[in-house]
């Protein structure tokens, strides 16, 4: 299978990305302060965040995700594994802060499938810890840890993470995606495996799922706490192509990907 990165001539991607890039450089400056204190100035509101992070054990936090998940399902069980930690080591705001709130994320949001939980709980904690990926230098790398996680997601046969006592014994067969949708997540690994969604199997799967991100998130943003980060993703599907999407445009149109209308200035 094409891995999503490669869909696209690399080349023109970077030049694209290049142009995203200058100009969201100039409409900062021009605005003097990024993203958040643009939004801090215009709500005149008390609400700070980028909010503080301390470094957490990637395994102890997938071990959390991995039982929370039978609690409260994909997407509040990665907030959870690392906000209920953060809370014991950081205090406020942490503790304040819903977590559990997020269980909609459950089935890609209320069972429709869409973004998979796992992937929007850790954009919501990245968000919070590094700031949006449209912040521009203040969140520096950091900012990308969202999309890098949904592109490692996409890429990656999943589950890695084994817990140390599974509630399922039996193996559970890894698969990749191509998507960060839990529609196609969840479906392909259905289809491989023949189990139905509401099998033990397909639940630890998800749940092994859900820690193997929680895992990948604590790597990055303790990389990132370092001034260690790398960003792996560059994409911007607007930038590129004239509309928002994953990049496996393929998997989806076959050979007949449609041309976004181009933009009128
Ligand atoms: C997850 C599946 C999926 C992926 C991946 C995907 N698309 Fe789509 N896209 C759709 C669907 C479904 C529609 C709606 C098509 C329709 O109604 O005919 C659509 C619509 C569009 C449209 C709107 C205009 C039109 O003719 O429908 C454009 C442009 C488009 N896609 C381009 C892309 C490009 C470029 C990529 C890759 C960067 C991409 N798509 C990736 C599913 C996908």
């Amino acid at each position: 299978m094409m891995k999503i990165e490669n869909a696209f001539n690399r080349r023109e991607f970077m030049k694209n990305a290049a142009l995203v890039a200058a100009s969201a450089g100039l409409a900062l400056g021009a605005g003097g302060g990024g993203v958040v204190e643009k939004a801090r100035a215009a709500g005149g509101n008390t609400e700070k965040w980028p909010w503080p992070y301390e470094k957490l054990d990637p395994a102890k936090t997938a071990e959390i995700a991995y039982s929370e998940w039978y609690r409260v399902f994909c997407g509040a069980a990665v907030i959870n594994s690392v906000f209920g930690q953060l809370r014991e080591k950081v205090g406020e705001p942490y503790a304040s802060f819903p977590s559990d709130a997020f269980v909609f994320l459950e089935g890609g949001m209320v069972g429709w499938g869409t973004v998979c939980g796992s992937n929007a709980g850790a954009n919501i904690v990245a968000n919070v810890i590094t700031g949006p990926r449209i912040a521009g230098p203040e969140c520096e790398n950091g900012a990308l840890i969202g999309a890098d996680i949904l592109n490692w997601y996409s890429n990656t046969a999943l589950p890695t993470f084994m817990p140390k006592d599974p509630r399922v014994k039996t193996a559970i067969v890894q698969t990749t995606a191509q998507s960060p949708l839990c529609h196609i997540s969840v479906g392909r690994w259905m289809k491989e495996t023949g189990y139905p969604i509401k099998s033990p199997e397909r639940k630890d799967r998800c749940a092994r799922v859900a820690a193997s991100v929680a895992y990948q998130l604590v790597e990055y943003l303790n990389q990132w706490k370092d001034d260690d980060y790398e960003p792996t993703s560059m994409w911007s599907g607007v930038g590129s192509v004239g509309i928002t999407a994953q990049q496996n445009c393929t998997d989806c149109h076959g050979d007949k990907i449609p041309e976004a209308p181009s933009q009128k200035i």
